[in-house]
């Protein structure tokens, strides 16, 4: 007979695989085997959360997720559970999140929102993770950490430092391999982007906007020298004008609302 935490990996291979059906099978199998081995109520719980995701149904995953927690208010998969629900539901709703984007120069204050903005429960997916900086600030945040790094010999220092910390992966390929990325984690709530702060400011624009639809994240961090000067000329270009002619982006002021220099 298997074990639950063997019945956990084969249902998420099974999603791997394209198979939400049989995840949901087996993850039915793993809620009774829990209550067989004695598990505690918020494991059961979750691992119902877990069935439901597998079958689609958002609403019932968030309730058995939020009953999870208020048996054990730090549960990380109930939390990743809630977290998840949360964004299919809204999701169908219609609602494509408003993502916030944070635009950043210097590296110092990349690594200082990597502190910041990650919450409890989240996922988040970095690229151009380097030697792990950045990664070891997000992993004390988040529930999981997808280091993305191009070079083998990054990766080889990534594996040896986080090799230990279960919430953090490492995946070796080139932040534009959209697939692989999706492959691996198909979902985010957070995605911070530090390819090289000199990196080309359009190309970067383009990846950070191919992340966003890819993984959905709620929160985006870019880190570009360039697009962050440009920002920032900007606004002390806009002190400097003072009040001039101006146009709403999504309506156009009538001719009186118009401000005139
Ligand atoms: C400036 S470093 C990142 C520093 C990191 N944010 C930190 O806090 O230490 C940029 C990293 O992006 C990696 N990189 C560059 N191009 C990449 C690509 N196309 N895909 C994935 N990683 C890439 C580089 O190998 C390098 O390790």
């Amino acid at each position: 007979m298997r074990t639950v935490a063997e019945l956990k990996a084969a249902a998420r291979a099974c999603l791997k695989a394209g198979k939400p059906r049989q995840a949901q099978a087996v993850y039915a199998q793993a809620v009774r085997q829990a209550r067989a081995e004695g598990w505690g109520q918020a494991d059961a719980l979750v691992l119902e959360a877990l069935r439901q995701l597998a079958s689609e149904d958002a609403a019932a995953a968030q309730e058995a997720a939020e009953a999870a927690l208020a048996l054990s208010p730090d549960h990380r998969e109930a939390l990743h559970c809630r977290a998840e629900a949360a964004r299919r539901l809204a999701r169908a709703a219609g609602d494509d999140r408003a993502c916030e984007l944070h635009l950043v120069g210097r590296v110092a204050r990349y690594r200082e929102l990597a502190s910041t903005i990650p919450q409890e429960g989240e996922v988040v997916v970095e690229v151009g993770a380097s030697t792990g900086e950045t990664t070891s600030r997000l992993a004390r945040r988040a529930a999981k950490v997808v280091a993305i790094e191009l070079t083998a010999h990054n990766c080889a220092r990534l594996r040896t430092r986080f090799g230990a910390t279960p919430n953090v992966g490492i995946l070796q390929c080139d932040a534009w391999d959209l697939g692989t990325v999706a492959g691996r984690q198909p979902r985010a709530d957070v995605v911070f982007i530090d390819v090289g702060g000199s990196a080309p400011a359009g190309r970067m624009l383009d990846l950070a906007r191919k992340y966003r639809h890819l993984l959905g994240p709620r929160a985006m961090v870019l880190r570009n020298t360039e697009l962050n000067d440009f920002v920032d000329s900007l606004a002390s270009h806009e002190q400097q004008a003072g009040v001039g002619r101006w146009s709403h982006p999504r309506r156009r002021p009538n001719r009186s609302e118009a401000i005139e220099p």
